[in-house]
């Protein structure tokens, strides 16, 4: 027995006006010649009032591709931060600093180059999900969304290191048959969905596909219909016959979907002990926190020049090699 009901987002055919602190931040907005970018995770406050909401690769090409003055960016560090090395002239701001991430953590630059030193000659890959300095010692960037087509690209001779998502990395080394070596990393958010708890769901919903993030483990993957990136999440839920979908993945990732495909009905992939999964870094970010980033111009994000060069090399590998 379950102590939750099922968290149901049902179709929304419109949404409800803005708020007042929402009006706000489109104002600033104007004022400072910004622009919003927000990832899928956000709040559905703050999806609201971007100019851009999406994935990590999404993101990036919008940051990249940023002609404002200012890119406000509603995600974690380490996309802000990518925003910033791929596009320098511009202020970054991120409404909460302390917007970490578990998984980024869980590969600290020095321990990358001992790795590396101890065994020279691995090819990098690095999910997006690391801090700049463990980008500046990667090879190539890749994320959910282009992983497969990135590794495939690697040339077959150099052995692979994938940093830092075990999960993410036993999911590609499967997808595209190549032996990688995995960093010991996870996201402490997407490890908590279990068979049984997505099982439990499932019997409430039986004709319901389940689309599951490929950061979960690899039991939860194995039951899902779908694994795929959160973008790709929206063109699996337009193109699925069904009429309910199970999503499992961050809660925010409801509110971009309802938004896209107004017409069906999402409900959050639960937990052993939770109808849905909050990831408490991207829910540092609040709208009031949005406003007073865009009011004082604070806090602005800055890599050193040359951890910058050496981790754009990286990253813009892998801008082109997924076009
Ligand atoms: P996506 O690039 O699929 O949005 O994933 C980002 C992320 O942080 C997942 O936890
Ligand atoms: Fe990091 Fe996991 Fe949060 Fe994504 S959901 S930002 S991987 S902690």
């Amino acid at each position: 027995m379950t102590a939750y009901e099922p968290l149901v987002l049902p179709p929304r055919p419109t949404p409800p006006p803005l708020g007042a602190v929402q009006e706000e931040v489109l104002a600033l907005k104007r004022e400072r010649n910004a622009v919003i970018l927000a990832h899928n995770y956000q709040n559905e406050e703050i999806q609201r009032v971007a100019d851009f909401v999406g994935d990590s690769l999404g993101l990036s090409y919008q940051a990249q591709a940023a002609k404002a003055d200012v890119i406000l960016f509603c995600g974690v560090h380490f996309m802000a931060e990518t925003a910033k090395i791929v596009n320098p002239g511009r202020t970054v701001l991120l409404p909460d600093l302390a917007a970490g991430c578990s998984l980024a953590d869980s590969c600290p630059a020095e321990r990358l180059a001992a790795h590396k030193a101890a065994h020279p000659g691995l090819y990098v890959v690095a999910y997006i999900n690391c801090s700049a300095a463990v980008k500046a010692l990667s090879d190539v960037i890749v994320t959910s969304g282009n992983a497969q087509r990135i590794v495939q690209r690697v040339p077959a001779d150099r052995e692979i290191l994938f940093v830092p998502d075990q999960n993410l990395g036993q999911w590609v080394a499967k997808k595209t048959g190549r032996a990688m070596h995995l960093w010991p990393g996870s996201c402490y958010a997407h490890v908590l969905f279990t068979t049984q708890a997505i099982e439990r769901v499932r019997m409430r919903f039986p004709d319901a596909p389940v689309v599951a993030h490929p950061e979960c483990v690899e039991a939860v993957r194995d039951l899902a219909d779908e694994v795929c990136s959160t973008e790709l999440m929206v063109k699996f839920a337009r193109e699925s016959t069904a009429q309910t979908i199970i999503v499992v993945t961050e809660s925010g990732m409801l509110h971009r979907l309802r938004r896209e495909v107004p017409e069906k009905t999402f409900v959050a992939g639960p937990t052993d002990t939770c109808a849905c999964n909050d990831c408490r870094f991207m829910k540092m970010n609040t709208i009031e926190k949005v406003r007073d980033a865009l009011k004082f111009m604070r806090p602005a994000i800055e890599v050193p020049e040359d951890i910058r060069l050496a981790a754009l090399a990286p990253i813009q590998r892998m801008l082109d090699w997924s076009r």
